[in-house]
């Protein structure tokens, strides 16, 4: 570790920026609170929109961020450079014993080469998944973050596996389980008692199909956009579809049409995202979280994807892979899922809902 003076409390800079990384931190950092670590929050900036990010601090009760990067929008080169830039003095004034980082977008990867740059152990959350495709950047960010960790949380067995194949020592793994599925335990309670999203948008419970699309190999390709949307449009139910912001500017930018049949609202909270999970007859998705979270609220999952990074569901009858290609094979996939009866058993695939509490212990045991 560069740099110079004491360093004071065993302390974890934690490095949030994209929503789905504020809600695998909300249950990490009441864990890290419990096990006697200091946390300092620092949010990259990559989602800024107070539907995207403040909200989820919130409703939540996520700490405020202690930094704030600010870094905003841009080409993956644009974002990763000036996190890159911002952390690196901010590690070097921080100087805490770990970094720690969750997922696979641009702020993961910027966390885990700025620290490990400096010296300073990178523990990565959400280690070990990869969908086997090196066009998504995603799966560059993975596998680079991965590399440069010292301790690698996994959420199953197989991720495990994964890096292990891949030559990381099995010292460094920790099968922690998924912080997704303690967020999920941790906020059902009040998700169910608190929210009103159903009423809101007067959609039948057990009726509906909720759907989600933001990812980059489904917005950014008009032709598969337009299937998409024709085929949530045709599919004969109610569809809700809390729209992400870079979907939006995608349908405007390449002017596919939204049928007007769709309830296109504005990116929901958490806590409204858990109940409409529940309520729905049917998810469809290219979320990477959103499979798993149909999962955990019992309500089968068509993906709009080539390949997952949770396979498991897709063999235990779950979720279903569709090529988002043409309007007619992804009805045709809603259809079956939605006739499907649903299947009998749900392992536990993710955990105990403990993860946090694990990783917590993990990093509280190795803060010498
Ligand atoms: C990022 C992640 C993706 C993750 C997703 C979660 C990368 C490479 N991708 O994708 O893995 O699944 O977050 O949601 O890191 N925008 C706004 N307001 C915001 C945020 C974004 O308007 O608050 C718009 C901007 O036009 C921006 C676009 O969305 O250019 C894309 O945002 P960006 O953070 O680059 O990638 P995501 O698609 O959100
Ligand atoms: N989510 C949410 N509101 C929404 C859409 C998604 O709270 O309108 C939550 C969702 O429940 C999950 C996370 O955001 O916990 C997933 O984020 P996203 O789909 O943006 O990213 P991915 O998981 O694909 O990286």
């Amino acid at each position: 570790m560069q740099g110079r003076g004491k360093r004071l409390t065993p302390h974890i800079l934690t490095l949030v920026g994209a929503r789905p990384q504020f809600i695998k931190a909300a249950p990490v950092s009441r864990a890290l609170a419990a096990a006697g670590l200091r946390e300092v929050l620092v949010h990259s900036g990559q989602h800024y929109d107070a539907a995207m990010s403040a909200r989820f601090f919130e409703e939540l009760g996520i700490p405020d961020p202690a930094h704030h990067l600010g870094v905003g929008s841009g080409t993956h080169a644009e974002q990763t450079g000036r996190m890159l830039v911002a952390l690196e003095r901010l590690i070097r004034a921080e100087r805490p014993h770990w970094l720690l980082v969750y997922g696979d977008t641009n702020t993961t990867l910027a966390g885990a080469l700025a620290a490990s740059y400096l010296g300073v152990r990178v523990a990565h959350v959400e280690a070990g998944l990869r969908s086997g495709n090196m066009r998504m950047p995603e799966e560059i960010n993975r596998i680079a973050t991965d590399r440069a960790s010292t301790l690698l949380f996994t959420p199953n067995s197989t991720a495990a596996e994964q890096l292990r194949k891949e030559g990381i020592e099995d010292g460094a793994i920790v099968v922690s389980g998924d912080v997704m599925f303690d967020a999920a335990v941790m906020f059902a309670h009040q998700a169910r008692a608190t929210s009103k999203v159903l009423h809101q948008h007067r959609l039948p419970d057990g009726g509906f199909i909720l759907a989600t699309v933001h990812r980059a190999e489904n917005t950014d390709d008009p032709m598969r956009l337009a299937a998409i949307m024709q085929a949530l449009g045709t599919s004969g139910m109610p569809v809700c579809l809390p729209m992400h912001p870079r979907t939006v500017r995608r349908l405007q930018e390449s002017g596919t049409a939204v049928p007007a049949s769709l309830q296109v609202i504005e990116p929901v909270g958490y806590l409204d995202m858990l109940r409409l999970l529940e309520a729905a007859r049917l998810v469809v998705t290219d979320s990477g979280g959103v499979q798993k979270e149909a999962y955990f609220a019992g309500t089968p999952c068509v993906t709009v994807r080539t390949e997952t990074e949770w396979p498991e569901l897709v063999a235990a009858g779950w979720n279903r892979l569709v090529p988002p290609t043409s309007a007619q094979s992804i009805r045709e996939a809603i259809a079956e899922a939605a006739s499907a009866p649903k299947p009998e058993s749900a392992p536990r695939f993710y955990g105990t809902g403990e993860a946090s509490a694990i990783i917590a212990g993990a990093l509280a045991a190795r803060c010498e």
